[in-house]
């Protein structure tokens, strides 16, 4: 029996870095995974790596900031899989880094469209779904919201992150407070990786830093957190994983930094 054997569990981001590192692990646990992206071709991918190695993941594509969308994805698991058990709020963009006197509104929008606005569509369809299940009779429920270590201290030149990403902490208190007064059987934490190497990160570097070179600017964030290395996308996998998971059982409105004790300092 695998940690999450026959949940259904929705991972948005799916494409790549942590989201596809998820939806590997779930799915290596027994989940039935739908993985869903803006990026089709790489999203098909990796659902497809997963079923070649034996595990259950489809793709479909999905706009985490588009109502519609999330209609889309809860109704493939409700119709394919029976319901929804397990939510991972995971898709994100990482703006251009600006300093607020400059910050355009059209890209503080973006970024809170997708980081923020995302989560809650997320937390309002996921929950709306999970509550057909509880009230069934069906197993506890998970959703597991992706912040940053940036959604529990601030940064200088990313406020439109920051803000995001901070919302996506207190949001996730919010609705873990209203499920669990509710009686819903429904826990819901948030994650706050530090920096992980994924295509997110890479590209950041590569764009030309203000901080220095791409290795120079992987050398300081290796030394900003005292671990000593970047985190890995199965380093977040894992940690889903265990607030997915029934062993997680008595824990909601949490925050985990998983962030090799970058927010310890
Ligand atoms: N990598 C890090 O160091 C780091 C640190 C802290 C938090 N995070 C957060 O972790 C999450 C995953 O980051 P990552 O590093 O794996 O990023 P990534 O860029 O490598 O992957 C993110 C995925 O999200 C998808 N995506 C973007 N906009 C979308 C949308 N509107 N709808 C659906 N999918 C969309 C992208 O296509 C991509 O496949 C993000 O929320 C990010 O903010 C990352």
């Amino acid at each position: 029996m695998g940690r999450v054997q026959d949940r259904v569990a929705i991972v948005t981001g799916s494409a790549k870095g942590m989201g596809a590192a998820i939806m590997r692990i779930l799915a290596r646990e027994g989940a039935h995974v739908i993985g869903g992206d803006v990026d089709e071709k790489l999203g098909e991918e990796i659902a497809a790596g997963i079923r070649a190695k034996g595990g259950d993941a489809v793709f479909l594509r999905h706009d985490v900031s588009d109502e519609a969308s999330w209609q889309r994805i809860v109704q493939l698991a409700e119709d394919r899989f029976g319901g929804l058990h397990i939510l991972v709020n995971n898709a994100g963009v990482l703006p251009q880094q600006s300093v607020i006197d400059e910050l355009p509104l059209a890209q503080w929008r973006h970024t809170l469209g997708v980081d923020l606005d995302g989560v809650f569509l997320g937390c309002k369809h996921g929950v709306r779904a999970m509550k057909k299940v509880t009230a069934k009779g069906g197993p506890d429920c998970a959703i597991v919201n992706i912040s940053s270590a940036l959604g529990l201290v601030g940064a200088s030149h990313c406020a439109d992150y920051v803000a995001a990403k901070g919302g996506v902490r207190l949001l996730t208190k919010a609705v873990a407070l209203e499920c669990a007064e509710g009686k819903h059987r429904i826990r819901v934490n948030s994650i706050h990786p530090g920096a992980i190497d994924t295509p997110m990160i890479r590209g950041h570097v590569a764009d030309g830093h203000r901080l220095g070179t791409s290795n120079e600017m992987i050398d300081l964030m290796i030394k900003t957190h005292p671990i000593g290395r970047l985190g890995e996308p199965s380093d977040i996998g894992n940690a889903v994983l265990f607030l997915a998971s029934d062993e997680a059982g008595f824990i909601t409105g949490s925050e985990l930094a998983v962030d090799g004790g970058l927010t310890a300092q």
